[in-house]
């Protein structure tokens, strides 16, 4: 253990029950190995709600120590070691942006229902809690869609296309229903001309990392690792996808390694996410099957997060002097309520 480890360590049992530590599955193995808990967006937005300590020190991206603080408790305060770490795609969406998109497509006279990527600000999750829209991650986006579906007469679903389309393609919406908005940077573009009719319309947004991905990489890995399964993140384009033999969550990618580690000894299998966690479950199950990332793929953001910073975090929270995650108090209630119109439907 390196002197920082340690000294992460000692602070943690000095702070014993008054702390949790909580980290996303793409953060390093020098993070996670301090980790109370670690999970993908969904497993841990459902951890919130029943964690006791006062101070969540959340190891991710922004987004997501956003919503922990809209799940906490009263009294409870979180902590990020790294604020300045925000997702590349939540960026995409501004939430004055997404305002005029919305204030546009209700002009239509339809009732368009918004469905937010977890992946978004929480100002755009509050946007979406005033329409009757709710949150969703790449755990529980077919539910989500179905769901929103039934509320109204369409979708927007933002701001990942890469995941609308993946998540339309297993609910059998056909592509004619599907239609990536054209958006400059004060609305819609045109919106005469636009085909608003359609069942699903999509913000034209993506995850940079997972959208490098391309269908060659995956005839490159069955080349490279004959007989192997190919599996990804949603995140990826849906040319990638129909090629793989799985997409899904972090939390899916996780059990299907353990599954292939314990049913097919000696196999290949590849996967295509953030690196941090490939090699990790590369590292898991050595000896059992032989795993491969699709690509090199670091999510610079939640690269951010250091021991450094995370030891400074500790060391704040043990002086009292830790800055908490504040939430403006008049988008707490509508962006709580997207969130806990997931959870409702999902189950906590
Ligand atoms: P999960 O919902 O699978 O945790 O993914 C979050 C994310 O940021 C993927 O890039
Ligand atoms: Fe955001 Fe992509 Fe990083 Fe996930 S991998 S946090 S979607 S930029």
């Amino acid at each position: 253990m390196n002197d920082i480890s340690a000294k992460i360590e000692a602070l943690r049992r000095k702070l014993g029950g008054k702390c949790c530590i909580m980290g996303h599955h793409y953060q390093c193995d020098a993070i996670v190995a301090h980790c109370d808990f670690t999970g993908d967006s969904l497993e841990l937005s459902r951890r919130v709600p029943h964690i006791e300590a006062p101070h969540i020190v959340f190891c991710g991206v922004y987004f997501m120590g956003e919503s922990a603080a809209l799940l906490a408790r009263d009294g409870q305060s979180v902590h990020l070691p790294e604020p300045d770490a925000d997702c590349l795609m939540s960026a995409m969406i501004p939430q004055r942006l997404a305002r005029s998109v919305l204030e546009q497509l209700a002009r239509t006279g339809r009732k368009i229902i918004p469905l937010a990527y977890a992946n978004t600000s929480l100002a755009v999750k509050a946007l979406t809690g005033e329409y009757g829209g709710a949150v969703c991650t790449s755990a529980n986006a077919e539910t989500m869609l179905d769901w929103s579906l039934r509320q109204g007469e369409a979708v927007i679903f933002m701001p990942d296309k890469n995941l609308g389309n993946n998540v339309a393609n297993r609910l059998g919406i056909p592509e004619s229903e599907r239609h990536v908005l054209r958006i400059d940077g004060r609305g819609l573009l045109e919106p005469e001309q636009q085909p608003l009719h359609k069942k699903l319309l999509f913000w034209p947004g993506a995850c940079s990392i997972h959208s490098r991905f391309r269908p060659e990489f995956v005839e490159d890995a069955r080349a490279a690792h004959p007989g192997c399964s190919v599996i990804v993140h949603p995140e990826c384009r849906q040319e990638v996808v129909a090629l793989c033999e799985a997409a899904g969550s972090t939390s899916f990618l996780i059990r299907e390694a353990a599954r292939v580690a314990a049913s097919a000894p000696g196999s290949a299998l590849v996967i295509g996410t953030e690196e941090n966690l490939v090699y990790r479950l590369a590292a898991r199950h050595r000896g059992q099957c032989d795993i491969f990332p699709l690509s090199r793929a670091i999510c610079p953001e939640m690269a951010k997060v250091t021991e450094e910073r995370l030891l400074e975090t500790l060391q704040e929270v043990a002086d009292g002097k830790a800055p908490a995650l504040t939430v403006d108090e008049r988008l707490f209630e509508p962006a709580r309520l997207s969130l806990v119109r997931m959870l409702d439907v999902c189950g906590k």
